[in-house]
């Protein structure tokens, strides 16, 4: 029957007036709770113009109630049980900043078991838990959501729900943990050791709690696992990623791929190939020309290969405070505007389907395809064409032999850049080099990464 749109307007202004404050609970208040509290406070009347209604903090979780107090003031109710916000009535939403697994488990069920819509930065507790909690979430119809989880300010996994909604995603490769980067840089252009590298990093606020998460590829994987289960729709499979970190990488190396016209970066690659998916997170070499090989600092970015929007690249702070609050703001926006319609829409894999669970099986690390960069130590300078000889018989694509700048007090160095190869073939060919008369100490390996689309 034909409406009057005149009529049919006045139920939806009185919906309108009927729409209240969304009410957040926040367990934790360090480094990110404290960032949110501060742009919620700041850009109150912009963050409520956009997301249709109010958002204000009303509770607060924090071990140490004094310091918290400091920060919120006396207009938030502070309570030291985490759990009493997870399940109050007068909170709309959980924000989760406190970080690690078992506790914040724990709390983000019982959130969402109490019909809460739940917004977090914790990217560990996603990548070992997510299916459970996503599970969870698309049962009881709220929403779980994470843009802070992951390179903080770029808004990646809005720009792979909704952006590029419309694609076949082929692949996803970024730097996607600042301090490992901010280490690198400072390694590479202020000659800074590793351990004061890392003390900055720390003391800017862009560590993890646990600093070994970052420096040995651990949040990198935990990231890209959340990456991997937008692009191509599967579960969270942390548990199977090939992880490495910056510790083993030597300097010299570093100076060696510059050599070589490379730089190196801590990427993280999530590839989709015929009989599943690459998921890595290792220091490679990129081309020193590439726009990845130019993202410095802390700062991150992501490459997404897709096959109607073709290549596209995302920068932004990779780390820090509000970097990290201004991706939790405008999850809680999200929130606020769609409070729950579209709650399954926030599900990243379609693990809860049966049919799609095993669909894409993650890729052993023999099976992955990429170049490669060989250091070989050697006794002779002459002793270059063996070794090229030797990786030739062994099926390795040769595609450039270098000597290494000469160094005192260093035997001679052979610089290898290997094409395409399976790194089962290339692991076999290392092993039969290592085990020459040439080779005077153990061979570095490092894959190359092209990023071309
Ligand atoms: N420790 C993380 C990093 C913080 O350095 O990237 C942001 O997730």
């Amino acid at each position: 029957m034909y409406r009057d749109p005149v009529e049919s307007l006045e139920p939806l202004h009185h919906r309108q007036a009927a729409i209240r404050t969304l009410r957040v609970g926040m367990i934790g208040i360090g480094t990110v709770g404290s960032g949110t509290f501060r742009v919620l406070a700041r850009n109150r009347a912009d963050i409520a113009a956009r997301a249709g209604r109010s958002i204000e903090l009303v509770m607060v979780a924090a071990r140490n109630l004094e310091r918290a107090a400091g920060i919120v003031g006396d207009s938030v109710a502070l309570t030291a049980d985490p759990m009493q916000v997870a399940t109050h009535p007068d909170v709309d939403v959980v924000v989760e900043v406190a970080g690690g697994t078992g506790p914040a488990r724990d709390w983000v069920l019982a959130a969402i078991a109490h019909g809460k819509h739940v917004v977090t930065a914790n990217k560990a507790l996603l990548a070992v838990h997510g299916t459970e909690i996503f599970a969870a979430a698309r049962e009881k119809g709220v929403i779980v959501a994470y843009e802070g989880a992951v390179a903080v300010s770029i808004p990646i996994i809005k720009a792979l729900r909704e952006g590029l909604a419309a694609n076949r995603i082929e692949w996803v490769a970024g730097i996607i943990n600042g301090t490992t980067n901010f280490i690198l840089s400072k390694m590479r252009d202020e000659g800074l050791d590793f351990a004061a590298a890392l003390a900055q990093a720390q003391a800017l606020g862009y560590a993890e709690a646990d600093p070994s998460f970052d420096i040995e590829g651990i949040d990198a994987a935990h990231k890209l696992t959340l990456l991997a289960a937008n692009a191509f729709g599967m579960p969270l499979r942390f548990a199977d990623a090939q992880v490495e970190g910056i510790t083993a990488l030597q300097g010299m190396d570093v100076a060696c791929a510059e050599q070589l016209g490379y730089r190196i970066k801590l990427l993280g690659v999530a590839r989709r190939q015929a009989a599943g998916v690459e998921l890595r997170v290792q220091p490679v070499l990129v081309p020193a020309a590439h726009l990845m090989a130019q993202v410095n600092g802390s700062m991150n970015a992501v490459m997404v290969k897709s096959d109607a929007a073709g290549l596209t690249m995302y920068y932004g702070a990779g780390a820090g405070s509000e970097q990290t609050a201004s991706a939790v703001i405008a999850d809680l926006v999200d929130v606020a505007r769609l409070d729950g319609v579209h709650a399954a829409q926030h599900v990243p894999h379609l693990g809860v389907h049966a049919h799609a669970t095993n669909a894409l099986a993650v890729l052993p690390r023999a099976a992955v395809h990429t170049s490669h960069y060989l250091r070989v130590p050697v006794h002779a300078v002459n002793q270059i064409q063996a070794i090229a000889a030797s990786l030739a018989e062994q099926k390795v694509p040769v595609r450039q032999v270098a000597l290494a700048a000469e160094r005192p007090g260093m035997s001679p160095q052979v610089l290898v850049l290997t094409g395409q190869v399976e790194q089962g073939t290339l692991d076999l060919a290392v092993h039969a080099l290592q085990a020459r008369s040439e080779v005077a100490a153990p061979v570095t390996t490092l894959r190359v990464e092209s990023l071309e689309g």
